[in-house]
């Protein structure tokens, strides 16, 4: 693997509430992992190739910690409803096209097409129930070159006829199939079991899953008290569980000895929010799915406080975007209204926090990912902030813009800003288009 150094402005975060930055500084990449962030670069690395990104950021790639892929196609839709109401009438019908490969190829084509050129760098993926369409997922999530872990769906109960696996049986015999179809094929794709959520899996599903957890040592991502109506459905389902998460555990798929991603958690209690620490299981935060879905806000700086590993997810779609800088921004705005309205016990989020959930929260998962240090992956965003598009500048309608901004050295502020404030304001302000070259396990993706 090439070694080479990129050269810029540099922020990463040295924990959750540290932000670190390094103006013209030097990132060195060795055989794909950071060899360290320099001031002045020391002379053991004269040799290596130097990219001088000038005066662009540079950040840690983003890590979406839960996105559905198949649910990318019909984004924006259906965001008056809530969580059941929404699955039944938007989810589960658009999931079922997924059996025909003709659809799922060409919806999958665009959905790792979008994703590649967007900030993240790594991704916690849902599927569909489907094994053909979920492969030809992994096969086109590796050929962008990003690093992710895929889970082919499991869900055999409580669901439309024509979106639910025919038994508990039949259901781990394919999801055996894929396991072991998919497991050694590639380099940066990975198979992850993904019991949809308790509702939609059988306890023999369940009991089966921990099976194929023990035998092929994966790690599990799924759904956890997410919505008040889920919440009491798994109470009815589940009498025996002390609490949502319980019903995981009873089946060895909540962590302990194993990665787990639980999406939501907004309303964890208590006992939950233990078990959670206890068991390292890692927090998908999904801030603009959990408005648009009318699912409540979730206490995520009580979390961090708590020792509990947090990431951040767009859960597309209940999320309307993979960008995952409109997610950050997201969770900060949404963590000041419940402070606001709720619950004054939970101090919002601050953008520190916000970053750090992006990028190191979610990229532990994944290993020593999402930070600069010595050791950690070599993942990186490089940012060109010199001007955010409005569609103003299309002219002629009497906007003066055209001629104020649109020179390629200008910044779109009318002074010199901190390399903090520029930061901030990517946070808000960018999409894809800032993103101006990104690179993921030291491999350059544009
Ligand atoms: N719970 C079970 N399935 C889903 C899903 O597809 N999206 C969300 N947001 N929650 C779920
Ligand atoms: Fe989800």
């Amino acid at each position: 693997m090439e070694n080479y150094i990129l050269k810029g402005n540099l922020c990463y975060s040295e924990d959750q509430n540290h932000i670190r930055l390094v103006p013209n500084g030097y990132l060195v990449c060795v055989d794909g992992r950071s060899a360290g962030v320099f001031e002045t670069l020391p002379e053991r690395y004269a040799a290596l190739p130097v990219v001088d990104y000038g005066d662009r950021l540079i950040i840690p790639g983003l890590t979406d910690l839960h996105i559905h892929a198949p649910q990318f196609a019909f984004r924006g839709l259906g965001m008056d409803m809530e969580l059941l109401d929404w699955l039944n009438t938007y989810t589960f019908p658009e999931e079922s096209k997924y059996a025909e490969m003709e659809y799922a190829q060409r919806a999958y084509s665009q959905f790792a097409a979008h994703l590649r050129r967007s900030a993240t760098t790594r991704a916690g993926v849902f599927a569909t129930l489907h094994l053909p369409a979920t492969e030809y997922l992994m096969r086109e999530l590796e050929r962008s070159g990003l690093v992710s872990y895929v889970g082919k769906v499991n869900m055999d109960r409580n669901s439309p006829d024509y979106l639910r696996e025919k038994d508990a049986c039949t259901a781990l015999e394919d999801t055996e199939r894929w396991i072991c179809e998919t497991k050694d094929a590639f380099a940066h794709t990975h198979p992850i079991l993904t019991p949809r959520f308790i509702p939609s899996c059988s306890d023999e599903l369940l009991r089966g899953l921990r099976e194929l957890r023990e035998r092929y040592d994966l790690p599990v991502q799924s759904h956890l008290s997410e919505n008040f109506g889920e919440i009491a459905w798994v109470s009815e389902l589940c009498p025996q569980a002390k609490f949502y998460g319980d019903a995981y555990d009873r089946f060895g798929l909540f962590g302990s000895d194993h990665r787990c991603i639980m999406a939501h958690c907004v309303h964890s209690g208590e006992e939950e929010i233990e078990r959670m620490r206890e068991n390292g299981v890692f927090v998908a935060h999904s801030p603009m799915s959990n408005a648009n879905l009318a699912s409540g806000v979730a206490p995520v700086s009580k979390y961090l406080a708590r020792g509990l590993k947090v990431g951040l997810a767009s859960d597309v779609a209940g999320g309307e975007t993979e960008n995952m800088f409109r997610v950050m921004a997201d969770a900060i705005r949404d963590s000041k209204l419940r402070w606001r309205l709720l619950d004054q016990s939970v101090a919002p989020l601050t953008v520190d926090q916000a970053f750090y959930i992006a990028t190191l929260g979610g990229g532990s998962f994944f290993g020593p990912v999402g930070t600069f240090a010595q050791g950690y992956a070599f993942d990186a965003l490089v940012l060109d902030d010199r001007r955010y598009p409005t569609g103003m500048v299309s002219s002629g309608e009497g906007y003066e813009l055209d001629a104020v901004v649109l020179d390629d050295t200008a910044l779109d502020h009318p002074q010199e800003l901190t390399l903090r404030a520029r930061l901030e304001r990517c946070i808000y302000l960018a999409d894809e288009r800032q993103v101006h070259a990104k690179y993921a396990a030291g491999r350059k993706i544009f």
